[in-house]
């Protein structure tokens, strides 16, 4: 598949963000540590939740997705094995190790593959549930994780890991005694899953804050949880906004979570009005400013959007320095950017992106989801026709895309592409739309 999109066309109206598919992933691997039925709702409609699903099934957990609500049921668990093709599609099915561990005491999960934007190793994942009491071999690919009882211990992570912060926090739940995890990774996916399982009788404090306790319990029961809305999406919307020169209302957002895309925009020159549950973003008329971007844990500025805010730097007025600090090669999308005209320059983990008044529609192709974004965002402002191929990345991380984009009155529609076309994408960068996160 592949998106058409003919730029320079304003964008106007509003647009509500779905639940996040960063907390909603690690919600449902924390099922399994739950007797009974977990109903999760506002579940974005993605690939990734897809997948997700399939890897629950395919332990036994009944899991059924109805509208935007997800029923699991673990009364049927029987299999602590994830097979390879499911964890290579999407690497953070390998959450569920922990979980298993924790319920079952063995886990059978094939290692997650490296993706687009890098190796992506889960060491501190490893060395945090041995901690725990795990007896963990590596071969042939495969995990075998075992633990007749897990028993709480004081972990530091190397590097404050969004998802080694929320694996150890989910094995530590059923664990004997205490659990210490310091240096943890304070995003706000993993309060609303410390939340979710604290609603099951988990003991969790300091979710959100550089240490977590965790006093282990004996039995965790499934419950009822809405998951927080998706903080990049939105983000990604309110930059859509300044790309296009539009006026934009993005609804249902915890404001708290976007400040630092908010304060960002604002340093570019663009008007953000804050109200209880929504952000407008008013750039009609305005060219950007450009600005310097660091990309850090939260509550810094989030590398998930430093694709999406390249894009507006690509048009801004004057040059921008990024900094990715968090993943190693995050500039894919960088040579996509440039067949559309950008002015990039990438050293290492830094970017310098001279703004240009003018990009050019050209086909691009997306092998990674916040890539892709981006490349859609750069079409919306640029003059003639583009075509993003790849659109599958897209559709592992945004729920209606290009619906929501032309409902805002972009020129965007969704066509097939033909067979060459789609073989020159397998052949990029990441590869299939698998092996991400
Ligand atoms: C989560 O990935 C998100 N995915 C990512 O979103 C996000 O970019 C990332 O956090 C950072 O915010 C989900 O939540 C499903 P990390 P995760 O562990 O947990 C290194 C998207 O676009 N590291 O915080 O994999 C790692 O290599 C995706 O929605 C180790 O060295 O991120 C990276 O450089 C992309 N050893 C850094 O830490 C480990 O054991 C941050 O990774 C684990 C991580």
């Amino acid at each position: 598949m592949k998106l058409v999109i003919k730029g320079r066309r304003p964008l106007t109206g509003s647009v509500k963000v779905h639940g996040a598919k960063n907390a909603v992933l690690p919600i449902i691997a924390a099922s399994i540590l739950c007797h009974g039925e977990s109903v999760i709702s506002q579940v974005p409609h993605l690939e990734d939740v897809y997948t997700a699903v399939e890897v629950m099934a395919s332990l036994g957990v009944d899991a059924r997705l109805k509208g935007s609500t997800l029923i699991l049921n673990t009364g049927g668990l029987d299999g602590f094995e994830a097979p390879y093709e499911l964890v290579r599609r999407m690497r953070a099915s390998f959450l569920v190790t922990g979980p298993l561990l924790a319920r079952l005491g063995h886990a059978r999960i094939s290692l997650p593959g490296g993706c687009a934007i890098g190796t992506r190793p889960i060491d501190l994942h490893l060395k945090g549930l041995e901690a725990l009491g795990a007896r963990i071999r590596t071969n042939h690919g495969l995990i075998e994780a075992s633990a007749s009882r897990l028993v709480g211990d004081r972990i530091y992570l190397d590097y404050p890991s969004v998802g080694a912060t929320e694996h150890l926090m989910m094995a530590s739940t059923l664990a004997e005694g205490t659990t210490i995890i310091e240096n943890a990774a304070e995003e706000p996916e993993i309060v609303d899953l410390a939340n979710y399982l604290n609603a099951a009788g988990a003991s969790i404090h300091g979710a959100g804050t550089k240490v977590v306790r965790v006093e282990g319990v004996n039995r965790l029961q499934g419950v009822r949880h809405q998951v927080i809305p998706d903080r990049i999406e939105a983000g990604t919307y309110m930059i859509a906004a300044a790309v296009a020169a539009g006026r934009v209302e993005v609804r249902g957002v915890v404001p708290d979570h976007l400040k630092a895309i908010t304060a960002k925009l604002r340093e570019a020159g663009i008007q953000v009005e804050e109200a209880e549950s929504s952000m407008l973003v008013d750039a009609i008329g305005r060219r950007p400013v450009a600005v310097n971007v660091k990309t850090m844990p939260y509550p810094g500025f989030p590398t998930d959007l430093q694709a999406p805010i390249m894009a507006l730097l690509a048009v801004s007025d004057g040059s921008g320095v990024i900094a990715e600090t968090v993943f190693e090669n995050r500039y894919i999308h960088v040579d996509e950017l440039k067949r559309m005209g950008a002015d990039i320059r990438v050293d290492g983990r830094t970017a310098l992106v001279r703004g240009k008044r003018m990009l050019y529609g050209a086909p691009v192709s997306a092998t990674d989801l916040r890539g892709g974004a981006a490349l859609v965002l750069a079409a919306l402002a640029a003059a003639g026709v583009s075509e993003v191929r790849g659109v599958e990345h897209i559709d592992r991380g945004y729920d209606s895309f290009d619906a929501n984009l032309r409902r805002l009155g972009a020129s965007i529609r969704r066509v097939r592409a033909v067979p060459a076309e789609e073989k020159a994408v397998s052949g990029l960068g990441g590869g299939s739309a698998g092996s991400g996160d």
